[in-house]
């Protein structure tokens, strides 16, 4: 069998067919571009040729790049150079033949592979959703290297290429179609190849690209005209903006894209080249290739779940219409799941109903939604305040008060619902999920369903493991976070879990740098750089100073109860000494009038004049110290949680620590950021910060062991 089947028909058309032996898509790997280059060989030499039909054998038309290659380039070399210029110099020779070439696109056509449908004369796509067209290597840290970004901007003129570009956005037929990225839509798979020889027939001469055509112009101007100069600083200036200049890969397609215009066209797929491969080694592509391709697709693809059936919840009920209950309520019922939303009082469960209601009619108002699926959204929802009938409930999480013996005395009262099989979460912030699994008849079937606040928005679910937790209620708990379309981050039981001890430590690092004597602004300011969406303070603001109190308070009682010393952020001494004298002043946080800000009427805020008191240091610590020890703080919670075995994997360490506190998404989170600055770097560094600022920055050598190995996708 061939990567490349060849087949001339009677009128001199020839089909070159794609089908990658040994694996599911064609993609770009070692044996492409010499298998590119043959093809072109023939065809250079083909006589009586009238056409060419670029096809695919797989479902999809062509996934890109081989990005396990890509993964492993730590060093990039004139080597690396060459091979790349030779991969595009087939592109190059496919669009100067003197036949059209026509790609009839049957499925996905992503980067490299789009790429392939940019060099061809016509792009024919099957009206299949599926069949979705694009170049998403930005978000995989990269630029398209094949002429992509050189050729979109010649087809499509800069404004609408850079959509594209700098997005990743991908189009299905219709939306490709209107924008230019294909040329004709045929209904049927069948048709396709005969749509693209009667193409080729009915233009017999269209086979030079406009950019090889005299007198060629850039739709919508080139980089001269008035209204495109004026969009290239328009554009940089809100790519600074989104980006805070942590992401190469957008900066780079921007300067590709614009400098295309202005110099001649090989000229500009060299610069393309040249640019590429410099984002190639860099360390925030290996973060997003790490965890935002290969790591989502390991937790999709349940390597990290318990081996068994598929689950699939066929209702359930909330207990506690509250904030959290109200929009876990929302998840369910937008994924079609039953969920009876239960209360103490019929009215404050149809409040929390409220909160699906106001989210559906919003969403109507802006045409998201029309109003008969907002109604099958909403008669998902029955509020109550009765238990269901024994034995009939297949999910139950309990979201009420974040009190312990009022969670004992709800779970044991609202156990017997559970149908046979049926699992029971609770949605507590800070109780260990052991200790509340003691008040329920069957510890196996109880475990931690910890979803974060706005529900709605936070997709992502730390699935807590209690001590007696069942593989099979995990299994379970893993499906059902799928069914409800949140991302499963699955640790086992530790006071404060994975995310609230990596998140106390971030907002902890906020007043010790404020105790150092950094200026508040500084400090905000330091956290922006570092690529936190919210700086320290201000998220103390929003959790409220008080609740952070009252968590503390809450290990404080258990560790008496228990008679055990858990060590509970013990690291955090400057939140104490910050946080209570400033409660005692009345500043409990935004909720409570103001706390680390004043507030005015309009919500306005300004930081608090009276933070000078906390400053005991000299206030000079470098703003580079400042974004370190944001970074370092939780990067080093997050290696204790690996090495305590709280985290399993790093997969889930990195991707819970992007999805659930925001720690920036550009690192590719806590344990890939430590890969990415090398793990001895890294250590050199932490030891640097551990003898200025203190010990928690100190790590056991031996903790870094485990990242000296490559990384192991989800092991
Ligand atoms: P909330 O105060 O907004 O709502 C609690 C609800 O439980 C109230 O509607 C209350 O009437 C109801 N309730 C109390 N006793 C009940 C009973 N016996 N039967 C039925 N309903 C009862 O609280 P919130 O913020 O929604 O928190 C709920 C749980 O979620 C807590 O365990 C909290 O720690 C946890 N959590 C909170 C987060 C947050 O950001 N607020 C984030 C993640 C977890």
């Amino acid at each position: 069998m061939e990567d490349f089947i060849y087949d001339k028909d009677e009128a001199g058309i020839v089909t070159v067919t794609m089908d990658m032996q040994g694996q599911g898509a064609n993609t770009m790997n070692a044996r492409f571009e010499p298998g590119m280059r043959a093809i072109c060989d023939r065809l250079e030499a083909e006589e009586g040729l009238t056409g060419v039909v670029f096809a695919s054998a797989k479902s999809t038309f062509f996934a890109g790049g081989d990005l396990n290659d890509i993964l492993a380039t730590t060093e990039v070399t004139q080597e690396t150079f060459d091979f790349i210029e030779a991969n595009k110099a087939t592109y190059r020779r496919l669009e100067r033949l003197p036949v059209p070439v026509v790609a009839a696109i049957n499925g996905a056509a992503l980067g490299g592979g789009y790429e392939l449908c940019l060099a061809c004369n016509h792009r024919i796509v099957v009206d299949n959703r599926k069949a979705v067209v694009g170049l998403p290597e930005v978000t995989l840290g990269l630029l398209p290297g094949a002429g992509g970004v050189v050729r979109m901007v010649a087809k499509l003129g800069l404004e609408v290429a850079l959509g594209y570009l700098l997005e990743g956005k991908q189009a299905g037929p219709e939306e490709a179609l209107k924008v230019g990225m294909v040329d004709q839509i045929v209904p049927m798979q069948d048709d396709l190849i005969l749509a693209a020889k009667d193409w080729i027939k009915a233009n017999p001469d269209s086979h030079t690209q406009p950019w090889d055509q005299k007198g060629f112009r850039y739709p919508g101007g080139d980089a001269l005209h008035p209204k495109v100069r004026q969009m290239i600083m328009a554009s940089s200036a809100m790519l600074t903006k989104k980006t805070r200049g942590l992401l190469p890969a957008p900066e780079k397609i921007l300067d590709v894209a614009v400098n295309s215009m202005r110099m001649n066209f090989d000229a500009a797929l060299r610069m393309e080249t040249r640019r590429f491969i410099g984002l190639m080694a860099s360390k925030e592509s290996k973060a997003a290739i790490s965890t935002f391709f290969f790591g989502m697709q390991a937790i999709k693809s349940g390597k990290v779940r318990p081996e068994g059936q598929p689950w699939k919840a066929g209702n359930a009920t909330v207990i506690g219409a509250g904030m959290m209950g109200s929009g876990i309520a929302y998840a369910h019922a937008k994924r079609g799941l039953a969920t009876r939303l239960m209360d103490t009082d019929l009215a404050k469960a149809e409040r929390g109903k409220g909160y699906s209601e106001t989210l559906c009619a919003k969403a109507v108002d802006r045409g998201r939604m029309d109003e008969a699926a907002a109604k099958v959204l909403l008669d998902n929802i029955m509020p109550t305040t009765e238990n269901a009938a024994s034995g009939t409930v297949d999910i139950v999480i309990e979201a009420v008060f974040e009190d312990i013996d009022l969670k004992d005395r709800v779970i044991a009262e609202t156990w017997p619902m559970l149908s046979e099989g049926g699992i029971y979460g609770s949605n507590t912030s800070t109780l260990p999920i052991s200790i509340l699994a003691e008040s329920c008849p069957d510890p196996s079937r109880f475990i931690g369903l910890h979803f974060f606040s706005p529900v709605d928005k936070m997709k992502v679910v730390e699935i807590i493991m209690g001590q007696k937790t069942s593989q099979d209620t995990l299994r379970r708990a893993y499906d059902y976070a799928q069914q409800i379309g949140y991302m499963p981050i699955v640790v086992n039981d530790s006071r404060g879990f994975f995310t609230s001890r990596v998140f106390g430590t971030f907002m902890d690092e906020g007043c010790q740098l404020l105790v150092d004597g950094m200026p508040p602004s500084a400090i905000e300011r330091a956290a922006w750089i570092a690529g936190m969406p919210v700086g320290p303070l201000q998220v103390f603001d929003e959790v409220s100073l008080i609740l952070g109190q009252k968590v503390r308070k809450t290990h404080e009682a258990l560790d008496k109860r228990l008679g055990v010393a858990s060590g509970f952020g013990a690291h955090n001494t400057a939140t104490v000494a910050v946080t209570d004298p400033m409660i005692e002043m009345g500043r409990g946080g935004r909720q409570y009038g103001g706390g680390f800000y004043d507030y005015d009427s309009e919500g306005n805020r300004t930081l608090w004049s009276g933070l000078s008191q906390f400053a005991r240091g000299n206030g000079e610590v470098p703003i580079k110290d400042a974004v370190d020890r944001i970074l370092y703080r939780q990067a080093i919670e997050t290696l204790r949680c690996l090495d305590e075995g709280v985290l399993n994997t790093e997969v889930e360490a990195n991707l819970g620590g992007i999805f659930a506190i925001g720690f920036p998404a550009h690192t590719g989170g806590g344990i890939q950021f430590i890969r990415g600055e090398g793990v001895d770097a890294f250590a050199a560094r932490a030891r640097e910060l551990a003898d200025l600022y203190g010990d928690r920055f100190a790590v056991p050598d031996e903790m870094y062991d485990r990242l000296r190995e490559p990384s192991v996708q989800a092991a």
